[in-house]
């Protein structure tokens, strides 16, 4: 294809690709197949790869994502960005309309509007052309994020229709829908769970609401991330010099002809009654909504009387935001239940009368500790307040004291393990409970059997996880290492029957002579999976796969694992306190070092494959030990450790006084730094690093 034939045809594409992107993310009005969407995006792609000068900076190719912002830049606001002065109080609302009509001396017409829970955004076009998007920061300055917010596929890169401004900034939300926040903490979820992470941990890192995820993805350096997250924007107001409307709702309406995701539930009213009417009944059914609102905004609409109203130092006087206030709803404490994880810790469980919440039925409400249940005073069969307040798992938050019954006793939690009725453990700072019975409670076994064989460790998938239980009850296996063990003789014809998800139905596994040949043919090839795999599967607490991938790598082989000290594992590259102890706690254990060794000797990869072990390219780092931290421009963090080993240098996770020299590139850790500068550890800069290397 000729350059002037491409350049049409990428003409073209661009149109046609975000036309439909239009119809599909804004309008909701899809014309095409997703596949057919599919092919003009790669076409597209294709095309600019092999003829990079023709691609224009307003691409519908970069809503794939693949740009890296090292650092975002700070860009000073043309138009603050203020917030809303706001209230939970219909009070406080009444007086807002009557401060409102004082200064205007009439009754004004309000535009109310949903206040989207969600982070702000101010985008620039000019000419038509998005040019720059910025988040909030402090309202004077913020970030620019405009290659993150290329992604946000109902954003437009390009104006197509209409009398727009040459140059204006239109300010909304971006937000993650529900649906794309359960997506990534389902996913999350279940990594940490086979990493060995207790419920109160996996808490802690888990994304904390849809707002928090929002916020936190809009600010990610790799922009093919963000497109992967599926952030959306509703924009709500526009600011220019003689823009082309004289009242809030013209701009809104203005602003979805342009082509720019406007929600469609805003109201006019004139007077504050219909404001109250508007409040009460999306305090309701904003729950029916695909995503997270926490109020409501009322905008006087006319332009005039808003400049009339001016603004305070913080705010203007013609909006407020109204909140809603968290829903609370009562019920009754049916049985608090502990579940067992894998590791043994224990998770005290609420089990509830089924209520209605912000739009789903409640039946259960984590409980997390023992601390929790004597703070909250729990007796049995209290009465408690449930809130959700934004986080996906709903708290307990109080007990409905006048509904106690003078009888009832405090929950007094478990001794023993509801599972295998060993006398259960607090370590020392930890919250939790653990029943320390590794060796024989049942949902521990068949909690690391089941991790052992799952597809990112073992991969042995004709053996599920009920099957993995038939075997256990049955007592055919009591560790991994067992699975090598079994012959046909021992699983034909075995038997099981259960309750089905639905509680109801029964299932039935019977193993006949098909599926107990694709078992042990499963477990047979799994001798050959490499040894990054089989250390994460053998199911160290807090040794993920990365972790796993770096110690693999670092170490070489099982052996030197099992003996590594303290502090050698501490060298390793993303290795620190936590799992270092971990590790070293695992293999004091004489019934886990046993088992590795057992696993050995049934075939398994126990070191690093040579052809995979990293190529030492020169020993002029030899004896030199390097902390490396930070963001850099020539290399990633992960090429730059390559290097230090490729040239036989240490990598080391943190600065001692025994670190030659800590690399640091932009955003590196301050702790680090200071560090450094206590222990007198040299500092040097990634060109420094280039020199000394001699590269
Ligand atoms: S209007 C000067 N409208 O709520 C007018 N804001 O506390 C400024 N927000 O910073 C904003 N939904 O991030 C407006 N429909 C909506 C909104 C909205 C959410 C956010 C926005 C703003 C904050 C105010």
């Amino acid at each position: 294809m000729d350059q002037n034939t491409a350049s049409q045809r990428i003409q073209e594409l661009s149109r046609q690709i975000e036309h439909h992107n239009h119809l599909y993310y804004v309008a909701a009005k899809p014309v095409i197949s997703d596949y057919e969407f599919d092919q003009m995006l790669e076409e597209l792609i294709r095309l600019e790869k092999q003829f990079p000068e023709l691609k224009q900076p307003d691409s519908p190719s970069q809503r794939v994502g693949g740009t890296i912002t090292k650092e975002f830049q700070t860009v000073v606001h043309k138009y603050p960005m203020l917030s809303l002065g706001n209230t939970y109080s219909e009070t406080e609302l009444r007086e807002f309309d009557e401060r409102v009509q004082k200064i205007i001396g009439d009754v004004p017409e309000y535009i109310c509007e949903l206040k989207f829970d969600g982070v702000a955004i101010g985008i620039t076009y000019e000419k038509g052309v998005m040019v720059r998007a910025v988040t909030r920061g402090d309202g004077v300055q913020g970030d620019d994020v405009t290659a993150n917010v290329k992604t946000i596929r109902s954003i437009p890169l390009k104006l197509t229709s209409g009398n727009y401004p040459d140059s204006f900034e239109i300010r909304g939300e971006i937000f993650m829908p529900r649906s794309s926040f359960d997506k990534i903490n389902d996913t999350m979820y279940r990594q940490l769970q086979e990493d060995g992470y207790n419920d109160e941990e996996i808490a802690d890192r888990l994304l904390k609401n849809p707002r928090n995820a929002a916020a936190g993805t809009i600010k990610m350096q790799d922009s093919k991330v963000v497109a992967s997250r599926n952030l959306d924007c509703f924009l709500y107001f526009i600011y220019g010099e003689n823009l082309p409307f004289k009242n809030h709702y013209e701009s809104l309406k203005q602003a979805k002809e342009w082509g720019f995701k406007i929600s469609e539930f805003y109201l006019k009213s004139k007077g504050i009654n219909g404001v109250f009417d508007y409040i009460n009944e999306w305090n309701v059914h904003r729950f029916d909504l695909p995503y997270d609102t926490d109020g409501v905004v009322i905008k006087v609409n006319d332009f005039r009387q808003q400049q009339e109203l001016g603004f305070t130092a913080k705010s203007p006087r013609w909006a407020i935001a109204y909140k809603f206030k968290a829903e609370s709803v009562s019920t009754k404490l049916l049985e608090v239940t502990y579940q067992v994880g894998r590791t043994g810790a224990i998770t005290p469980v609420a089990n509830l009368e089924p209520v209605q919440l912000s739009g789903t039925t409640v039946r259960r409400a984590s409980l997390h500790n023992a601390d929790q249940i004597q703070k909250l005073d729990l007796h049995e069969g209290d009465y408690v307040f449930v809130e959700k307040g934004g986080e996906i798992i709903p708290k307990i938050t109080g007990v409905e004291l006048a509904k106690r019954h003078p009888d009832s006793k405090p929950v007094s939690y478990i001794t023993r393990c509801p599972e295998c009725n060993t006398e259960l453990i607090r370590k020392e700072n930890e919250a939790v409970h653990y029943c320390p019975n590794d060796i024989s409670c049942p949902p521990q076994i068949k909690g690391r059997i089941s991790h052992f064989i799952s597809r990112k460790a073992m991969n042995i998938d004709s053996l599920g996880d009920e099957k993995v239980e038939l075997l256990v009850d049955k007592g055919l296996i009591a560790d991994a290492s067992d699975l090598y063990r079994l012959k046909e003789e021992d699983l034909l014809g075995l038997e099981k029957e259960s309750i089905a998800e639905d509680g109801v139905k029964t299932k039935k596994i019977s193993l006949r002579e098909k599926s107990v040949a694709k078992i042990l043919s499963g477990i047979e090839a799994s001798k050959s999976i490499p040894f990054e795999r089989v250390l994460y599967a053998i199911g160290i607490r807090y040794v993920g796969e990365t972790v796993a991938k770096k110690l693999a790598h670092h170490f070489k082989d099982m052996d030197s694992l099992m003996t590594a000290s303290y502090e050698a594992l501490m060298e390793a590259p993303e290795v620190g306190d936590i799992i270092a102890r971990s590790m070293v706690d695992y293999f004091s254990n004489p019934a886990n070092k046993a088992q590795v060794l057992r696993l050995q000797a049934a075939g398994l990869q126990m070191k690093m494959d040579e052809k995979s072990l990293k190529k030492v390219i020169s020993d002029r780092l030899k004896g030199l030990s390097f902390v490396v931290s930070g963001v850099f421009t020539k290399f990633t963090r992960d090429e730059l450790k390559n290097l230090i080993e490729q040239h036989g240098g240490k990598v080391a996770s943190g600065v001692t006084s025994k670190t030659s020299y800590l690399v640091a590139g932009d955003e590196s850790g301050p702790s680090k730094l200071e560090k450094a500068r206590e222990q007198g550890v040299p500092v040097i800069t990634e060109d420094e690093f280039i020199k000394i290397a001699s590269l």
